[in-house]
């Protein structure tokens, strides 16, 4: 039967007239797009909170969103950080869409909420009826380990499972979906549904998405380390003129490789293959060689190549590491080493083709943070990557999807691009606001990018930057626009750390630490505070040197200044784009 139409004034008990508009309140424009607006007395409301860092989660919940409101309910999306754990009961029926992050841990924006739904008093959900999706990557070793926390705290405080949990591996699209798809009716089941009318007029869609991702050309490939640096950092220009995409800064871009012919040959080699063989691929057949070369993760080993290495082999270490070592101990032995390492350490295995594809993983795109403004660059897409390159095995090693940019991809053939946005890691609204950068390495893309858009919007608010690499004279990326940007003035503070350049190492956090009662007068001036590069090491001291900078002069005990960062990440004025 046809839903009701509701006309958009119609009455909500006061209740839920002070509860729904304490969600509105705040919500971004695109978000109360989807929810429509419409009043309904009795009408269901469908809470949607994602865990997200870079996106994707996000997305799924506006998918959801979307086909919740075709089903007459009245979607809320909402990021893990807008909400208060008191609210979580009263969410009576609730979707729960997150990725895990770092080692099995939360999204950053999901993190707050889900220590106060750990708390021992925290409230019982007796009330909420849930689902939960998980986004994932089989590769580390806790795949979707934050669903499946939540999944369980969930149950623990009494609320009921509406629709099992579902866990997506990197290719979440069509288990998703299919999530989706059978979660909404069971969410509608026996409610009042309404018809909900859009105010808003549809924002134009490029037709290239993550599905289909767009063709672009590479307009420039330029190296950013000196010739005899101990690291290969390349800035990339792509132009996506004509492709109807945009970007914002602090987005991320991401690139379909396809993998080295030579590494290619070099498989079917230790394979004992030809490449001629055909075998069935998406849906047709394929050579085995085109198909290593464009569908199939031919680097990074998957846990099903290692197990059936390991059981097929009888290799001892390999045993003993995959099922009675540490976790540390298995990853020590993978850096590094990838599948054609461990074809020719164990020649002995003979697998069919067919046998071999299917303990692939499908080839994925790779993340890169996006290091130019649309303001001044609407047309084109700046990158910085640091090329992996190394000798380990006996063998030179490349990285795919950074040396596909670095050697494969010319002006004359297309690099697949799409963009997956990050809306927490934005520069600040109010353009009179002080912004902290800390960016060694390639963590400084994104800040080039907010640099250059404070510049386009002539913000007032002065910018501070934390960066460091190896060795100044050689991996001093971006220097000429940098020190034009001091001199300037659109950057007020640039604090360096070349860390190799003396006997002991020296980090940014070491800079931040130096410079802590300076640091501090800007955070409480409003600054805010942004981190990009590497997620395992570098964010997590830098983390530490931020608490201690407050501890210390805001005169702090260790509590309170751990209850300040944690409000000025609720604020999202500290936000991370950690890889
Ligand atoms: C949101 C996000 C943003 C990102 N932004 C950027 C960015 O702006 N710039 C950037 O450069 N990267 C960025 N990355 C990382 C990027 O996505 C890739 O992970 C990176 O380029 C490596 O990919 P690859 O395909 O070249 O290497 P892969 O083929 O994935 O190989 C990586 C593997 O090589 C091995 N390895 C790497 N280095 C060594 C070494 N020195 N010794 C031994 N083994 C080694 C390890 O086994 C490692 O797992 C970002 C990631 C994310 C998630
Ligand atoms: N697990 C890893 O080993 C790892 C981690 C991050 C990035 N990567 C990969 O390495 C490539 C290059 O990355 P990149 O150019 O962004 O950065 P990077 O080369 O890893 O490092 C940039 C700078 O950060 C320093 N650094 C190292 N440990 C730090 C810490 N704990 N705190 C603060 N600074 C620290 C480095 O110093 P030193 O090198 O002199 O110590 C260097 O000066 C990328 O492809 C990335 O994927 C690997
Ligand atoms: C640095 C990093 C760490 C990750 N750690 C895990 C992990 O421990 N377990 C897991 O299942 N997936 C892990 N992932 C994979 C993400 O959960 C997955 O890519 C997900 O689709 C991201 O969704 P999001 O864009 O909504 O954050 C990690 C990804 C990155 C880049």
């Amino acid at each position: 039967m046809k839903a009701p139409f509701i006309p958009l004034n119609a009455p909500y008990s006061d209740t839920q007239r002070a509860w729904l508009s304490g969600f509105f309140a705040g919500m971004h424009s695109h978000m109360l797009h989807s929810a429509g607006s419409v009043n309904a007395a009795n009408a269901r409301t469908l809470f949607i909170l994602y865990g997200s860092q870079t996106g994707n989660c996000e997305s799924l919940a506006n998918d959801a969103a979307a086909r919740a409101k075709a089903h007459g309910l009245i979607p809320m999306v909402k990021g893990m950080d807008e909400v208060e754990i008191g609210q979580l009961a009263r969410m009576e029926y609730l979707l729960i869409i997150t990725s895990t992050y770092g080692e099995g841990a939360m999204p950053d924006n999901a993190e707050m909420l889900w220590e106060a739904a750990s708390e021992d008093d925290a409230p019982r959900l007796e009330n909420v009826k849930y689902s939960v999706l998980a986004l994932g990557d089989t590769s580390y070793d806790l795949f979707c380990q934050a669903g499946i926390d939540w999944d369980k705290r969930l149950q623990e405080l009494g609320a009921t499972r509406l629709f099992d949990r579902v866990d997506c591996d990197v290719d979440f699209e069509a288990p998703a979906e299919k999530w989706i798809s059978e979660v909404i009716p069971l969410m509608a089941e026996g409610a009042t549904t309404v018809s909900v009318i859009d105010n808003e007029a549809p924002t134009a869609k490029s037709a290239y998405n993550r599905k289909n991702p767009f063709p672009a050309k590479m307009l420039v490939n330029r190296l950013l380390t000196a010739a005899d640096s101990s690291k290969e950092t390349r800035h990339y220009e792509i132009s996506i003129a004509g492709s109807g995409l945009s970007y914002e800064a602090g987005d991320a871009m991401c690139v379909v490789p396809t993998n080295c012919p030579a590494l290619v040959a070099d498989i079917l080699k230790a394979l004992g293959c030809s490449g001629n063989e055909e075998e069935p691929v998406s849906g047709g057949l394929m050579s085995l060689s085109e198909a290593l070369r464009t569908h199939f993760e031919i680097k990074l080993p998957s846990k099903e190549l290692l197990e059936e290495i390991a059981s097929r082999s009888g290799d001892q270490e390999l045993n003993a590491l995959l099922h009675n070592g540490s976790k540390d101990k298995l990853n020590d032995y993978l850096w590094g080493r990838d599948i054609l390492d461990l074809l020719l350490q164990f020649p002995g295995i003979e697998f069919s083709a067919a046998e071999f594809l299917r303990l692939l993983k499908p080839l994925q795109h790779r993340a890169y943070s996006i290091s130019s403004s649309s303001k001044q660059h609407p047309d084109s897409v700046h990158l910085c990557v640091a090329s992996v390159r190394y000798d380990a095995h006996g063998r030179s090693h490349k990285g795919v999807c950074s040396t596909y940019l670095a050697d494969l991809v010319t002006e004359h053939s297309d690099v697949k691009i799409f963009f997956t946005p990050n809306n927490s890691f934005r520069v600040p609204n109010d353009d009179s606001l002080p912004m902290i950068m800390v960016g060694p390495g390639t963590g400084i893309a994104p800040f080039r990018a907010f640099l250059q858009e404070r510049e386009a919007r002539n913000a007032s608010g002065k910018n501070w930057l934390f960066f460091g690499d190896r060795n100044a004279a050689t991996d001093f990326i971006y220097r000429e626009e940098i020190e034009a940007m001091q001199a300037s003035g659109l950057l007020a503070r640039l604090d360096l750390a070349f860390s190799r350049d003396q006997a002991e190492k020296i980090y940014v956090q070491d800079r931040m630490l130096e410079n802590g009662a300076e640091l501090y007068a800007w955070l409480e001036q409003g600054g805010y505070f942004f981190v990009c590069g590497d997620a395992y090491r570098m964010a997590k001291d830098v983390d530490q040197a931020l608490h201690d900078v407050i501890r210390i002069h805001g005169n702090k005990s260790v509590t309170e200044a751990a209850e300040y960062v944690n409000q000025r990440r609720k604020d999202k004025r500290y936000v991370r784009d950690v890889y």
